[in-house]
């Protein structure tokens, strides 16, 4: 069978360079949540890897819960009006919440969400991301973990999709214009 990663035009980061900075931001977390129970909360699908590997990286006690959120309305994709298809288990309740993302793009979703959880009564919210794109974020939001600052392109893998292909690449790159045509 083809190789998954042939269809990359370019690699952005290895499965190396990625696994060292999430090493990094578990420590960090690990570090500013002395003391405190984290609930790690996974937004489907994109964050699935992301959630593995940085609760796997981190060494205190937490929790890990899943939501499944969607754009809707036109069609268009992060409209910023977002529907719940999945809600979390957990009451934030004096919790903790760290909500895990594989990329903030516009930031739509992301600043609905933080919202959303902030109403739920929690000691606190914040985001870790791991991947960001400056040049696409439409909102103003307070982003507390970021792995990487990436250019304004379309990547795929490590839980990044296009038509729900490519989440399993280990590595993250650009698609090539021959998977477009
Ligand atoms: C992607 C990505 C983020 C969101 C970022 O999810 O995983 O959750 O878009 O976009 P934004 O900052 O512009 O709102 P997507 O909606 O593609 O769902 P998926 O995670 O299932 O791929
Ligand atoms: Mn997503
Ligand atoms: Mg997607």
């Amino acid at each position: 069978a083809k190789d998954v990663s042939a269809d990359l035009k370019e690699v952005l980061y290895t499965k190396e360079e990625i696994d060292q900075r999430v090493r990094e931001m578990a420590a960090q977390i690990d570090r500013d949540y002395e003391g405190r129970e984290v609930l790690l909360v996974g937004v489907l699908k994109g964050a699935c890897m992301i959630m593995a590997d940085l609760s796997r990286a981190m060494h205190s006690h937490l929790t890990m819960d899943w939501m499944a959120v969607s754009s809707y309305g036109s069609g268009t994709k992060s409209s910023g009006v977002v529907r719940i298809l999945k809600d979390l288990d957990a009451d934030l309740l004096n919790r903790h919440v760290l909500i895990a993302e594989d990329i903030i793009d516009s930031g739509l979703t992301l600043s609905w969400l933080k919202a959303n959880l902030e109403s739920r009564g929690p000691a606190s919210v914040e985001i870790c991301t791991l991947f960001r794109k400056p040049e696409a974020v439409k909102v103003d939001i307070d982003v507390k973990y970021v792995g990487m600052d990436i250019p304004n392109e379309f990547v795929v893998g490590y839980g990044l999709d296009f038509a729900e292909k490519y989440r399993n690449l280990d590595s993250v790159g650009i698609l090539a214009p021959h998977v477009y045509e």
